[in-house]
């Protein structure tokens, strides 16, 4: 017997999730556009909203150094400290939507609430975590937070600064939190049965096929890396052209190498983005002298995103070569491409189709995930696993993000059930 919501409990969460959406959204450092950014005061009250939420839904909270908020619901049946981990992050992209993060989360306070107002019994634990940096916004710490829990955070990355010159260890010390209570996030694997996420798709798939929901087969791995360009300022007036070492010229023909290369790589998928670039001084009437920009590098496949790297650097060397400037290449995240575990695949799968969901084909669709997520770290800790929601238009990073309640009702549905399978498979 399941206790998994029907269709008319699915349309009242799917409301209070937007609710609960709207009022995280509306936590931003500026008025006209979502920005929330790890450790800043935005964190601080959406970390607070969160807290309120897990309480009411009947767990306590508790948050780590690194301003993890962890609701643990610790259900009839269950001794020890043995527990399922529920988490996405509430760090947002600059100008974000609402969805990408906070939907996961909501949905784990969600999913909690309705067990424990069930009073279902579980041989395990459940921790909703609310993770701070997944998006790597403010500092190019990407996911610093999960690899806290994962225990495997890395202590160089204390030292990255943000724009404003403020490092993550800085920022930790401000937050009221202290970097030496960093290991101590740490789950002992024994603890942590297993890691699930609930995400939106963050891309077309879903709607095409007209699914509300998918499972997620691997989390593509990222080559994420700074690149220099060194040339000479000068006279915008007096320099002619053949004469110049403008840094931003050639870094712009760098550019237009990254894109060529990575489109040859499309039968992995490969995508290639530089998102940020700053040239110096940065004056109208002054040659440019020296320019960094940030390459993000996404692929299925492990050694092909190495091999087109290593074309990049070659490429960028003869560019820089043939117009007499300096290249040089900072790699600052690293991760490989993660399978989500197959036994919870399945159980997501039979979770999802035992909902019965009108249009739904007979088994659930399975897709990969092109963007980053918490579970690729946590996958480090225990087996992972993440359930996709369609988002309208596939468009995710943008304020016009959106997943239909009728959708996050039926994920929260299929996350319930998801919990009682997985308790079947722990006795
Ligand atoms: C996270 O959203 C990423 O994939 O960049
Ligand atoms: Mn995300
Ligand atoms: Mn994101």
């Amino acid at each position: 017997m399941t206790v998994s919501p029907a269709k008319e409990e699915q349309s009242a969460i799917g409301a209070r999730a937007e609710t609960m959406l709207s009022e995280l959204g509306a936590i931003s450092s500026e008025p006209n556009r979502l920005i929330r950014l790890f450790l800043s005061p935005e964190h601080r009250r959406a970390a607070d909203l969160i807290t309120g939420w897990m309480k009411s839904a009947g767990m306590s909270v508790a948050e780590d150094a690194l301003g993890t908020v962890c609701g643990h619901w610790q259900p009839p049946g269950a001794t020890g400290k043995r527990r399922l981990l529920i988490g996405s992050h509430i760090d947002t992209v600059i100008d974000a939507g609402r969805y990408d993060g906070p939907l996961g989360v909501v949905v784990g306070i969600l999913a909690v609430k309705h067990l424990a107002s069930r009073n279902v019994s579980l041989p395990f634990g459940i921790d909703v975590l609310a993770f701070g940096d997944e998006e790597g916004s403010r500092f190019r710490s990407t996911l610093a937070s999960s690899s806290a829990c994962a225990g495997i955070f890395d202590n160089a990355s204390l030292a990255f600064a943000d724009r404003n010159g403020v490092t993550l260890a800085q920022a930790i010390e401000t937050y009221g939190k202290s970097a030496a209570g960093i290991p101590a996030a740490a789950y002992a694997r024994e603890e942590a049965a297993a890691y699930v996420e609930v995400h939106i798709e963050q891309g077309p798939v879903l709607e095409a096929k007209n699914l509300p929901l998918g499972v997620v087969t691997a989390i593509v791995g990222q080559s994420r890396m700074r690149v220099v360009v060194l040339g000479e300022a000068g006279h915008a007036g007096t320099v002619p052209m053949p004469m110049r070492h403008d840094a931003l010229v050639g870094s712009a023909e760098i550019v237009l190498a990254v894109e060529r290369i990575a489109k040859t790589y499309s039968a992995d998928n490969m995508v290639a983005t530089v998102g940020r670039i700053e040239a110096s001084p940065g004056a109208t009437n002054v040659i440019p002298g020296r320019v960094g920009f940030s390459i993000d590098l996404r692929s299925a496949t492990d050694s092909m995103r190495k091999a087109a790297i290593e074309q990049i650097k070659q490429d960028a060397q003869r560019i820089a070569a043939s117009r007499k400037l300096e290249v040089a290449f900072e790699p600052f995240h690293e991760t490989v491409t993660t399978p989500c575990a197959p036994h919870l695949q399945d159980l997501l799968a039979s979770a999802i189709e035992d909902l019965r969901i009108e249009d739904l084909a007979q088994r659930a669709i399975r897709l990969p995930s092109g963007a980053g997520h918490d579970a690729q770290v946590m996958a480090r800790l225990c087996p992972s696993a993440m359930l996709f929601v369609r988002c309208r238009g596939g468009i995710s990073h943008n304020p016009a993000e959106y997943a239909s309640p009728a959708d996050i009702g039926l994920a929260t549905a299929a996350l319930v059930r998801f919990v009682e399978r997985f308790a079947e498979t722990q006795t």
